[in-house]
C-alpha cells in the first residue's frame, strides 16, 4: 500500500525523464497523478505520462471538465506528497512568493501535503542570489529538496544543476513521507499471520490466519511515518513497503523476535498465535505404526501439548514483570466465535492491554483468510462498533486512531506541564 504522489512537472529539459520517474515511483508502490505546466509539454507529452501512470494528466487550470471531475483543491488535498520534478528556477520563485497562476502553482499554494522539489537548471541560475534566497525561504517553510547534482547540463555547460538521479528522487520521496507523517519519530511492532508449531519434520499445528489484517495494519502505520517492524508467521502476503520484516515460524520464535525489537511506542498483536505447541518435536517423521504401538492402540493417538508464551500479555505487562519500557499503546485482537464483546472485555483485563479489536471468526463470517473484517473496538471505557469493511480500511482506520491518540496524549502532557 503506497502513497498518492502528485507529480508537478515544470518546463526543464529533464522533464523528458518524468515518465521513467513516474514508473519508478509506481514500482515503489505509489500511485502517481501527473500535472504538467504549459512549458513542460514542450519536453514530454501528456500521452506518455498518461500511459505510464495510468492516471489522467492534468494541465489546464481553467478546464471546466477537470474542475467538474476533480477540482484543483481536491487534487491538492488528495495528495500524500507533492513532488515538483524538474523544478525550474521560475517555479521555485513562484513558490517562494506564493504566486498561483497555473494549475501546478495553485496546487502548491493549496496543499497541506509535504512538498519535495527536484531542482534542475543552469548552474549560474542555481547559484544566483535570487534562487538561493528562494530556496532558503522554501526550506524554512518545510519544503524538502533533492539535488541538483553536478554534471553535463542541457545548455552544453557543466556544473551543479542536473536533476537528481531517479532512484535518489524515489528514496527522497520515501524519506520525506516518513519524516512528515503524523507518526514520524514513533516505532511500532506488529505481529501477523499464524504460527506453525512443528510435530515432526513434516507435520505442524497451524490455524487459518492469512496475515492480511496484520500486514494491512503494518502498511498503514508505515504510511503515517511510523518505523514499523512486522513480525510475521508463515504467510503468502507480500511484505508492505517501508516495513522491516522478521519472518518466524513458531510462537516461541515470535516472542523472541518481539523482545529483540522492543522498545516501541506501539504494539499491535494481530497474529493468531498458537496457544499450544507439541511438547516434543520429533527429529524424524513419526510413523503411524510406532505411534500406535507406543500408545497401545492403533486407531487412536495423543499428542502432548505445552502452552506457548502469551506475547501480547508479556508486552502489556513489561515494567510490571520484567522491567523496561512498556509501549504507550498495546493493542490486541480477540478472535471469537461467540460472546464476542464479553470475551473481548475479559481479554482486555486479563492481558492488560489498552485496546482490543474484537472480531467474529466463526466460519460463516469468512474473517480468517477473507478480505473484510467487522471490528468492535473495546477499551476500558467504551465499545465502538465499526462497520464491516476491507481489512485495508480497518488498517487505515486503526493507524489514524493510533496517531490521534498519541497526538492527544502529547497535547495533554504539554498542557499538564504548562499549567
Ligand atoms: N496472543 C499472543 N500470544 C498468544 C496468544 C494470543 O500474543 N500465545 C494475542 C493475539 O495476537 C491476539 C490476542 O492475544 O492479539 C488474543 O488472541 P486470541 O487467540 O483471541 O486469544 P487467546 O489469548 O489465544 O485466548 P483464547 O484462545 O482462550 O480465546
Amino acid at each position: 500500500m503506497g502513497n498518492h504522489i502528485l507529480l508537478i512537472i515544470t518546463g526543464g529539459i529533464a522533464a523528458y525523464k518524468t515518465p521513467e520517474l513516474a514508473r519508478r515511483l509506481m514500482d515503489a508502490g505509489h500511485t502517481v497523478t501527473p500535472v504538467l505546466s504549459e512549458s513542460a509539454t514542450q519536453f514530454v507529452t501528456p500521452l506518455a505520462l498518461a500511459s505510464v501512470s495510468g492516471s489522467k494528466v492534468y494541465g489546464d487550470l481553467f478546464s471546466l471538465t477537470d474542475e467538474h471531475e476533480m477540482g484543483h483543491i481536491r487534487l491538492a488535498r488528495d495528495a500524500d506528497l507533492v513532488l515538483v520534478a524538474p523544478a525550474t528556477a521560475n517555479v521555485l520563485a513562484k513558490m517562494a512568493h506564493g504566486e498561483a497562476n497555473d494549475l501546478g502553482t495553485t496546487i502548491l499554494l493549496a496543499t497541506e501535503a509535504p512538498v519535495l522539489v527536484a531542482p534542475a537548471m543552469n548552474w549560474a541560475m542555481w547559484d544566483h542570489a535570487a534562487t538561493r534566497d528562494n530556496m532558503h525561504t522554501l526550506e524554512s517553510r518545510g519544503v524538502t529538496t533533492i539535488g541538483p547534482v553536478a554534471g553535463d547540463l542541457a545548455c552544453g555547460e557543466e556544473g551543479m544543476g542536473r536533476m537528481a538521479d531517479i532512484p535518489d528522487i524515489v528514496n527522497a520521496v520515501a524519506s520525506t513521507l516518513k519524516a512528515t507523517g503524523p507518526l514520524s519519530g514513533t516505532r511500532a511492532i506488529v505481529t501477523s499471520g499464524p504460527t506453525h508449531e512443528p510435530i515432526d519434520p513434516v507435520r505442524y499445528i497451524a490455524n487459518r490466519s492469512s496475515g492480511k489484517q496484520g500486514h494491512a495494519i503494518a502498511a498503514a502505520l508505515a504510511k503515517l511515518g511510523c518505523d514499523v517492524t512486522l513480525v510475521s508467521g508463515p504467510t503468502v502476503e507480500p511484505t508492505p513497503k517501508a516495513v522491516k520484516l522478521i519472518a518466524v515460524e513458531t510462537a516461541v520464535e515470535m516472542m523472541a523476535a518481539v523482545e529483540q525489537s522492543l522498545p516501541a511506542d506501539i504494539f499491535v498483536g494481530a497474529a493468531a498465535v498458537a496457544d499450544w505447541r507439541a511438547s516434543e518435536n520429533a527429529p524424524q517423521k513419526i510413523k503411524k505404526d510406532t505411534l500406535g504401538q507406543s500408545q497401545g492402540a492403533s486407531e487412536h493417538c495423543e499428542i502432548s501439548l505445552t502452552q506457548n508464551p502469551d506475547i501480547l500479555k508479556t508486552v502489556a505487562t513489561i515494567g510490571a514483570t520484567v522491567g523496561g519500557r512498556r509501549p504507550t499503546l498495546v493493542i490486541g485482537f480477540a478472535a471469537e466465535t461467540q460472546n464476542v464483546i464479553e470475551n473481548a472485555r475479559t481479554k482486555l483485563a486479563s492481558k492488560g492491554c489498552d485496546w482490543i479489536l474484537a472480531n467474529d471468526v466463526s466460519s460463516e463470517q469468512d474473517t480468517f483468510g477473507g478480505l473484510d473484517n467487522e471490528i468492535h473496538l473495546v477499551t476500558r471505557a467504551s465499545v465502538e462498533d465499526w462497520p464491516r469493511q476491507s481489512k485495508l480500511d480497518v488498517g487505515r482506520k486503526l493507524a489514524g486512531r493510533i496517531a490521534d491518540t498519541l497526538a492527544n496524549n502529547a497535547k495533554t502532557r504539554a498542557g499538564g506541564g504548562a499549567s
